[in-house]
């Protein structure tokens, strides 16, 4: 019964058309997704010796999956294997066929290094597209992308596939944040296409010039590349008078639009489930886990010419849930990465569970940064945060002692709310606002100032 479709999702949103595939039914789905999975795998293991190794090693075939299911037996592939085959090892194709490339600055040695065949170019600028419907998007809207152009996958990303929806698109880039307040004062676009953090810092430059953010013509943000919580979305609409909602994607995978929320239920990202097959898996033992319980987010592309990837791990912490929008599988929205958690004297630690905490208090602006410190044999957090421009604390103005006092008790107060909720004793440093460094693109949560 490979026609069945369901009755409920739109087939329209905004004027746009949505892709059949959207409102397929999930043995449709399951169908196609078998077919291209066997295609993938035997891509990857025909074209790229560094899969046949692998999959040789571990025993296993192409031949030999015959459900989903029995992708568990081919083995994992990680940031390591991209980074042993640099630049191109683990291209498919020849490099005359790759039309692009894009590269991701690790945070040690060499960048990841990314390709694409015209087609997966194709593929990737349908799924933007896609994403910015499903996120909201109607027929002439003006869409002003900052995330950033260039190795970057998200300004390039989100630009094509504005365009493919036949949007206006105004190409802007990171930085040059009172520029950037400029046209959207000036070219009143309705989306912005960024990274939540930097959003605020545009909000906060709305403000240094005087003019409400409120009062901009922007009527949705769409919002990716960096985790950022549902306390910070509620934020980000009530600060700036927008829908926010959350796109995800990594380079090696694809780029922005792995996965996008949908506009009528923000209830995170609907998974592109027809061209990338997600797994969760234990992140200990590798083990895969059912819907519904939480682990590691592992993909393989089902439809990758350039760069196949074969059950990638992400190293981000998320969980299946049943589809709602969208026949498709969506994700919990991700608070964060296996990298970025912090164990503080035998406790785990996410930053977004710090964020949570500083959006609940009225005096604290939403720019923060967590730093791990070596005090003698054990590890110390200390928190940096601002208070908010203008805030004014028990009344008192933020001048002089008054204001010292006011920054002495919001530090307190956070510090308490840290060792209550998460169980951590952290130092909280109160900066004035503007205190804590913008990041133009991806905010860096997490500074590790332990000697090496
Ligand atoms: O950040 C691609 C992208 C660009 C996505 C623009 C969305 C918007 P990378 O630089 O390879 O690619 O980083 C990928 O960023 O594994 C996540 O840890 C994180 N990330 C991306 N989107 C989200 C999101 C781009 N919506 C890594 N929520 C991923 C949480 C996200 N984390």
């Amino acid at each position: 019964m490979m026609t069945n479709r369901t009755d409920g999702p739109p087939r329209s949103h905004g004027g746009l058309p949505l892709d059949p595939i959207e409102t397929a039914s999930r043995d449709e789905l399951r169908a196609l997704q078998l077919d291209r999975l066997k295609s993938s795998l035997h891509h990857a293991y025909d074209r790229v010796p560094h899969y046949r190794m692998k999959f040789d090693a571990a025993g296993v075939h192409p031949d030999d999956l015959r459900s989903l299911d029995d992708l568990r037996h081919f083995p994992f592939t990680t940031k390591a294997d991209l980074r042993d085959t640099y630049p191109f090892g683990l291209f498919a194709v020849p490099r005359d066929q790759v039309v692009r490339i894009h590269a991701s600055s690790g945070t040690t040695g060499k960048p990841t290094v990314v390709g694409y065949t015209r087609r997966d170019i194709d593929t990737w600028t349908e799924l933007v597209a896609r994403s910015i419907r499903a996120a909201g998007a109607r027929s002439g809207d003006m869409v002003h992308v900052s995330y950033g152009y260039g190795l970057f996958t998200g300004g390039l990303g989100a630009h094509y596939g504005a365009e493919r929806l036949g949007l206006t698109v105004v190409p802007f880039g990171g930085g040059q944040t009172e520029k950037q307040v400029q046209l959207i004062i000036d070219f009143k676009p309705d989306i912005i296409m960024v990274t939540p953090s930097y959003l605020l810092a545009i909000a906060d430059e709305f403000a240094r010039q005087g003019i409400d953010p409120r009062s901009s013509s922007l009527r949705l943000g769409i919002f990716g590349a960096e985790p950022w919580t549902n306390e910070m979305r509620r934020e980000i609409e009530q600060r700036v008078a927008i829908e926010a909602v959350d796109i995800y994607g990594l380079s090696e995978v694809m780029g922005p639009g792995v996965a996008s929320e949908c506009a009528e239920t923000k209830d995170g990202p609907t998974i592109w489930e027809d061209h990338f097959l997600p797994e969760i898996i234990h992140p200990e033992t590798g083990e895969t886990l059912p819907d519904g319980e939480f682990g590691e987010l592992v993909f393989t592309s089902l439809t990758k010419e350039a760069l196949p990837m074969i059950r990638y791990r992400t190293r981000d912490l998320t969980c299946l849930l049943p589809g709602t929008a969208r026949t498709m599988r969506r994700m919990r929205k991700i608070t964060g990465r296996s990298d970025d958690m912090m164990i503080v004297r035998g406790v785990n630690v996410f930053p977004s569970q710090i964020e949570e905490l500083i959006l609940q208090r009225a005096e604290l602006a939403p720019h923060y940064v967590c730093e791990l410190h070596k005090e003698g044999p054990l590890d110390s957090l200390t928190v940096r945060v601002e208070l908010k421009a203008g805030a004014a604390l028990d009344g008192s103005s933020a001048h002089g002692a008054a204001s010292t006092l006011a920054h002495a008790e919001a530090a307190s107060a956070l510090a308490h709310a840290i060792k209550s909720y998460i169980g951590v004793n952290a130092t909280v440093r109160v900066e004035p606002a503007g205190g804590i460094e913008r990041s133009a693109g991806k905010a860096k949560r997490v500074v590790d100032l332990r000697p090496r």
